[in-house]
C-alpha cells in the first residue's frame, strides 16, 4: 500500500492546472448508457473512481477506452443490467447507473450502496423520484431491482432531511429525459456538476430546463445520441489547491478553474486573509500572513461545500483564534479531527460542529487517511507541519486527486509517495 512522506515547510510557488471536475464526469459516464452511438468525453481525469465506474460500464455492455484526458464509450450489448455489489462497493457513486439503466433497458439491478467513512448515506431519495416516475421498485438481497416499461413524467419534490440530493437529481434527471411527456424537479439539486450533465444530456437531444436552478423541468424524448462533451473544470480540486497554497503562504497560479463555481469558498478565504484573485481562465492566490479564524457552516451549492470541510479545517488549525466549523451535509464527517489531534491541532468536536483553536504550529506525525477529502486535509496539514508527515493509505485521496503528490512537488513541495515494501526494505539497508 502506498503512503506519502511529506517534510513541511516548503512554500508553494508556480503554476498547477485543474483537470474535469470527477464529480461531472461519473454522472455523465453512467449517461452514456442511454445514448445510441459514440460518446466522446474530453478532460477526464485519470483516477480510480474513473477506472472503478468504467469496470461496472464494461460489465454493462460498454466499451471504453481511454486515451489521455479522453474516454470514449459505446454501449454494444444491452442484454446485462446487474451492477453487482463486488463493484458498486467500491464506490457508492455507482448508483447513478439506477436512472440510465431503468430509463433505456426498462429494468435494472443495482446493488444498494452501503455507508461509507462520511456517514450512512442513504439513496431514498433516488428510490422516490424513481418510483414517482411509475418505475415499480423492490428490494432483493440488498440489491435494488427496479422496472418500468416506458417512465412517465411527474412533479416530484426531491428535498431530504439534508436538503437536495445530488446524485438522486442526476437519476432523476436522466431517468426524465427518457419517459413519456414532462418532469418537474422541485428542490433539486443545484452544482456546477448538475448543470454539466444537462447540458450534456440537452447535447444528446434531450429537452432539460432549469438545470442549476431547484426547478428542473424536463420533456421526455424518444432517445438520445451520442455527441462529445468536455467536462466542467473541478472545483473541489480547485478548491484544495488554493487552500494549499494559502497553508504554505505561497503563491501560485491555478489554471482552469472557474471562479464562479466557487464564490463561497473564495468568500471565506478572503474573509480569513487569503487573495484569490481571477487571473485568465484561473486564479492567483497568495498568502503572507497568519489567518483570521472563522465560522463555516456547509450547504448544498451554492454554499460552503462539504467537499472542502475538512481541507478548510486544516487551515483554521493553524488560525489566530477560534474558528467553528460545522457540516450540515454530512454530520459525522469528521474523521480527519483525530488524526490533525495526532498532529497538534486543538479541536473540539461537539455533534456536527467542530470548535478549531488555532495554534502557530502543527507537527509531522503519521497519520491515516480516511476517505478522498479527510486525506486531502491530512496532506494540507502536512505540507506546513514541522518535520516529517507520512500520510497511510494514500488510496482514498487517489480516488478524486489525479497525482496529487507529483502536482504538488512540481510547486515546490517536499512529498513523496512511497510504497510500504519499498519503505521497509530502505530500513532494513
Ligand atoms: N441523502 C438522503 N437520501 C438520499 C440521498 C441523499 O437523505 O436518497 C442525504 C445524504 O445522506 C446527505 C445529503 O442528502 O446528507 C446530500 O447527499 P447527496 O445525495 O447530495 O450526496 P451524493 O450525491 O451521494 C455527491 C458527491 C459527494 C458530495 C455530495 C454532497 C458525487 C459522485 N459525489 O454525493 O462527493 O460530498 O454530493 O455535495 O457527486 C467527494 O467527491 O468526495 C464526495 C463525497
Amino acid at each position: 500500500m502506498d503512503k506519502f512522506v511529506i517534510n513541511g515547510g516548503s512554500r508553494l510557488k508556480g503554476g498547477v492546472r485543474i483537470n474535469g471536475s470527477k464529480n461531472a464526469a461519473l454522472p455523465i459516464m453512467a449517461a452514456a448508457l442511454m445514448a445510441e452511438g459514440a460518446v466522446a468525453i474530453q478532460d477526464v481525469p485519470d483516477l480510480a473512481d474513473i477506472k472503478h465506474l468504467s469496470d461496472l460500464l464494461g460489465e454493462l455492455g460498454m466499451d471504453a477506452t481511454r486515451s489521455d484526458g479522453r474516454l470514449d464509450l459505446k454501449v454494444r450489448d444491452e442484454s446485462n443490467s446487474h451492477a453487482r455489489y463486488d463493484l458498486v462497493r467500491k464506490m457508492r457513486a455507482s448508483i447513478c447507473v439506477l436512472g440510465p439503466l431503468l430509463a433505456r433497458r426498462g429494468k435494472a439491478r443495482v446493488a444498494m450502496p452501503g455507508g461509507c467513512a462520511i456517514g450512512s448515506r442513504p439513496v431514498d431519495l433516488h428510490i422516490r423520484g424513481l418510483k414517482a416516475l411509475g418505475a415499480h421498485i423492490e428490494l432483493d438481497s440488498g440489491d435494488i431491482v427496479a422496472t418500468a416499461k416506458r417512465l412517465k413524467g411527474a412533479e416530484i419534490f426531491l428535498g431530504g432531511p439534508f436538503g437536495s440530493t445530488v446524485l438522486g437529481t442526476a437519476n432523476v434527471m436522466m431517468a426524465a429525459c427518457l419517459a413519456e411527456g414532462k418532469t418537474v424537479i422541485e428542490s433539486a439539486a443545484c452544482e456546477p456538476e448538475l448543470t454539466d450533465l444537462a447540458e450534456f444530456l440537452n447535447e444528446m437531444g434531450a429537452k432539460i430546463t432549469g438545470a442549476g436552478t431547484p426547478r428542473v423541468a424536463i420533456e421526455g424524448v424518444k432517445k438520445l445520441a451520442g455527441r462529445p462533451h468536455r467536462l466542467i473544470p473541478d472545483r473541489i480540486e480547485a478548491g484544495t489547491f488554493i487552500m494549499a497554497g494559502a497553508i504554505t503562504n505561497g503563491e501560485i497560479t491555478i489554471a482552469n478553474v472557474r471562479l464562479d463555481h466557487l464564490m463561497a469558498v473564495a468568500d471565506k478565504l478572503r474573509e480569513v486573509g487569503v487573495m484569490v484573485e481571477p487571473a485568465g481562465q484561473g486564479v492567483v492566490v497568495s498568502c503572507a500572513r497568519r489567518l483570521e479564524p472563522t465560522d463555516v457552516t456547509t450547504q448544498p451549492y451554492p454554499g460552503f461545500p462539504t467537499d472542502l470541510q475538512a481541507q478548510l479545517m486544516a487551515i483554521l488549525c493553524l488560525a489566530d483564534g477560534n474558528s467553528i466549523v460545522t457540516d450540515k451535509i454530512f454530520p459525522d464527517r469528521f474523521m480527519h479531527v483525530a488524526e490533525l489531534l495526532r498532529m497538534g491541532a486543538t479541536i473540539h468536536k461537539e455533534g456536527a460542529t467542530a470548535i478549531i483553536t488555532g495554534i502557530r504550529r502543527l507537527i509531522g506525525a503519521p497519520v491515516m487517511a480516511s476517505d478522498l477529502r479527510a486525506s486531502a486535509a491530512l496532506v494540507l496539514a502536512g505540507l506546513v507541519a514541522k518535520g516529517t508527515t507520512t500520510v497511510a493509505r494514500v488510496y482514498h485521496i487517489d480516488r478524486g486527486y489525479d497525482r496529487i503528490e507529483q502536482r504538488l512537488a512540481a510547486l515546490g513541495a517536499d512529498i513523496k509517495r512511497v510504497n510500504d515494501s519499498d519503505a521497509a526494505k530502505a530500513a532494513s539497508e
